[in-house]
């Protein structure tokens, strides 16, 4: 261990993963531990917040340790510990934040709150260095959005979903397909088997918006549903899934790639667990592939919620002097735009 090197805790338990990580320099993952509660939410069709709750009391102990065992380091050896602040579920968040408070307190750590979204974005630099200006697609079960980022630790958001977000869509239009929660990883798999047959609505939104809506498109589809059944006709699912996708993915793809010419930047990274879609990875890959853009696209399991990101852009907050006090809440509506700003003047 160098003197040099920084060593982060990253927790994070907005959702429905309780995951801790260290990470070494904002870059390198020394340890990344995710226990998902998938199981548990899937007979309700969703996530229930008290059962989230409660599998992170009950889980974020054992987590850590085991962080901490497979890193063959500990609190002690941490800079700093850093934790998902917001957006998330308020009582998922408050385990994650209250724990990294004991933690910290106990050890005279420095305490940095931390954006679930920019740990999104950060997830990126666990596999490839960041070059400014870059682009991000932000494609999540909670968010839709496309950000600038002129340099580490700033964020502009130059458009977002008006409704629901992409994974939110997914989740639902699965549902409707009688298929387990989450949907997006089913309807991915059923879309590959199947054929583009209907034509689903595109929202392009006013001439040169990059905001995103997906809920004509989900209504479209349970309506395409409904009225099949009425009239005893049987759509096949596959071809649903794969003209549900279709219209999801082309959207996502044209109008990041219009925002990519427009803010002239040099990358293009995708982030949250939409981005583990094959049907999205291809389209992007293929759009960018003529560019003199590097497109980047984390392995899937940096993709979906986990502590290494968290720590990774815990890091940069931490390197740019933003800490938190004992009072820090969960904040499941904490400002992306607001975060980056604080972490600078604090
Ligand atoms: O980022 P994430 O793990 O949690 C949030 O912060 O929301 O994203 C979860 C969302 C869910 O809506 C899930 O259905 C979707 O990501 N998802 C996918 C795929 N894998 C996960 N959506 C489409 N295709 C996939 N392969
Ligand atoms: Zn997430």
């Amino acid at each position: 261990m160098k003197n040099e090197d920084k060593y982060i805790l990253g927790i994070e338990t907005s959702c429905d993963e309780t995951a801790a990580a260290i990470v070494k320099n904002g870059t390198e993952i020394v340890a990344n531990v995710v226990a998902s509660q998938i199981e548990s939410h899937k007979r309700f069709g969703g996530v229930v917040p008290e059962i989230a709750s409660r599998h992170h009391v009950e889980q974020i102990t054992m987590v850590l340790e085991e962080t901490f065992q497979k890193a063959g380091l500990t609190i002690d050896d941490m800079d700093a510990v850093t934790v998902t602040e917001g957006p998330g579920l308020v009582g998922a968040l408050l385990i994650g934040v209250n724990t990294a408070k004991a933690l910290a307190f106990a050890k005279n750590k420095p305490l940095v709150g931390v954006h679930h979204i920019a740990g999104h974005i950060y997830a990126n630099r666990l596999f490839k260095e960041f070059t400014f200006p870059l682009l991000a697609l932000v494609v999540s079960g909670g968010h839709t959005e496309l950000i600038i980022m002129k340099e580490h630790g700033s964020y502009e958001v130059i458009g977002e979903t008006r409704d629901d977000a992409a994974g939110e869509a997914y989740d639902k239009v699965a549902r409707t397909l009688k298929l387990p929660y989450p949907g997006g990883p089913q309807i991915d798999k059923l879309s590959a088997e199947g054929e583009t047959t209907i034509d689903f609505p595109r929202a392009w939104l006013e001439e040169g918006s990059f905001d995103f809506s997906f809920s004509g498109l989900k209504s479209s589809v349970i309506n395409t549903l409904h009225n099949a059944e009425q009239r005893n006709e049987t759509l096949r699912r596959e071809d649903v899934a794969a003209s549900f996708q279709a219209s999801v993915v082309e959207v996502l793809t044209e109008k990041t790639y219009r925002a990519a010419k427009q803010f002239g930047v040099k990358q293009v990274l995708v982030a949250g667990g939409v981005a583990a879609n094959k049907g999205l990875r291809a389209a992007l890959e293929s759009k960018f592939s003529i560019e003199d853009i590097d497109l980047v696209i984390p392995p899937l399991e940096l993709c979906t919620d986990n502590a290494a990101m968290i720590a990774a852009a815990g890091t940069i907050a931490f390197e740019q002097g933003h800490r938190a006090e004992w009072d820090l809440n969960a904040n499941p509506s904490l400002d992306l735009e607001k975060f980056g700003k604080r972490s600078k003047d604090s």
